[in-house]
């Protein structure tokens, strides 16, 4: 459910009229919608009612400081997988011990920053990264609480670019391996082995590749605990998916609930969840101006003024975002079919190919929904174009929560050298 829909004739955001906010702010723009941001991390909480787990925002779906803020107010957490990502929680007021860290490669500086900011876990990946986090802990007098990121090797996710939780996949530790793992992190004197963690990949439409791989987890953690290691926290990672609008639906958060109740309660341990795009995913779109209608030889091209370097899925992973009209088509209204794409120089600058809408002139609006998950946060200048605006909505306020640069802003950390200089 999100707060998306059309009034009067125009699409708004809440109580916030679209059009209205293309006018103040120019094109392309996201626009956020706080109240669905906040019912969706409610409704994910409700789900698990009554056991003690942790709901760690990933930061990476969404790292806009006043995302995160909203997200804090209602009491979620952080998975954060940088030094950058930790400071904007922090900044954001989440409080340090409802920060994880998860990530295959972690620095020493990171690992140094999260330690004196005393965060509540570190998901580690890998042997050497247990050995470097150690004699980081150990250098500053701390112990680094930790969990294993295991490898549970399920296939699962909605493209192969975003499954992790393969064997042949960079991520986490191997099954196999992981009880010799956890012995020598019991040994050293700058680890605190608090718990297993598991994340198998993003946009999971089905509960089976979850109970597949929550499942393993908790035969691993009797047998860890048959071994003597004082498992207490579970970190069940994220990947919910959502629906995208082309008929493809997800599990509702509920029915994921219901299974990791029957795997993970008789656990009796403290769960934690990183979700990101359940969260973010549609609470925000992709405002865009048409800027032709280009005729092809044997296709019609909408040329929008957004492009991938905004909005990357749909060339990285063949991602479907439903693109609908600024002002309400009349329902009699012609209809067309498009390839509707962006201005940038790569022949994957494609949002939609063979895209039936009602026909749109250049100068009109158009939405991509669904892009408030790896939306922004995976943007670049790419071919000059300086990073679009984000805007939030709450009922008929709205505010911009990170503006567009100017070009001095762009190019600041640029420098010539001396000898260029003539
Ligand atoms: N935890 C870890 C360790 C992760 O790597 C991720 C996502 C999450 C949690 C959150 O997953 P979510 O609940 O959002 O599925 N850029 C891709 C998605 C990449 C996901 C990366 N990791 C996309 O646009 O589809």
């Amino acid at each position: 459910m999100h707060h998306f829909a059309y009034r009067g004739g125009v699409l708004h955001a809440e109580d916030a009229s679209l059009e209205a906010i293309a006018k103040a702010v120019g094109s392309p723009f996201y626009c956020y919608s706080e109240a669905t941001l906040r019912r969706h991390v409610r409704v994910f909480k409700q789900a698990f009612a009554g056991l003690d787990a942790l709901v760690a925002f990933s930061v990476k779906a969404n790292p806009n400081l006043a995302v995160i803020r909203i997200l804090a107010s209602e009491g979620a957490g952080a998975d954060v997988v940088s030094g950058g990502e930790l400071k904007r929680a922090r900044a954001a007021g989440v409080g340090p011990d409802m920060i994880v860290f998860s990530g295959v490669g972690k620095t020493r500086e990171e690992m140094a920053l999260a330690l004196a900011e005393g965060i509540y876990q570190f998901n580690v990946e890998s042997a050497p990264e247990l050995e470097a986090l150690n004699e980081v802990a150990v250098s500053k007098g701390a112990r680094a609480a930790i969990a294993f990121r295991i490898n549970p090797d399920v296939r699962a996710g909605g493209h192969d670019k975003i499954s992790t939780g393969k064997a042949a996949d960079k991520f986490g530790v191997a099954w196999g391996r992981a009880r010799e793992l956890y012995a020598r992190a019991a040994a050293l004197p700058g680890i605190d082995v608090r718990g297993v963690d598991v994340h198998i990949g993003s946009q999971i439409s089905e509960l089976a590749p979850f109970e597949a791989a929550f499942t393993r987890v908790a035969d691993l953690i009797a047998a860890l605990r048959a071994e003597g290691h004082a498992i207490e926290r579970l970190d069940l990672g994220g990947g919910l998916g959502i629906s995208y609008g082309d008929g493809a639906e997800a599990p509702h958060p509920d029915e994921y609930a219901a299974l990791i109740r029957r795997i993970a309660a008789p656990l009796g341990v403290r769960l934690i969840f990183e979700p990101g795009r359940m969260i973010a995913g549609n609470a925000g779109v992709l405002v865009t101006r048409v800027l032709y209608d280009k005729p092809g030889e044997d296709r019609r091209f909408l040329i929008v003024d957004a492009g991938m370097n905004d909005l990357i899925r749909p060339a990285l992973y063949d991602s479907f975002h439903k693109f609908i009209p600024v002002v309400e088509p009349d329902p009699a209204a012609p209809e067309a079919v498009y390839d509707i794409v962006g201005p940038v120089c790569e022949s994957s600058d494609v949002f939609a190919k063979a895209r039936r809408t009602p026909v749109m002139r250049a100068g009109e609006l158009g939405a991509f929904m669904t892009a408030g998950a790896y939306g922004a946060s995976q943007a670049s200048q790419y071919n000059s174009r300086p990073l679009i605006p984000e805007v939030l909505v709450n009922g008929a306020r709205w505010a911009i929560i990170r503006r567009r640069p100017t070009f001095e802003e762009m190019v600041a950390g640029e420098e010539t050298p001396d000898w260029l200089v003539v």
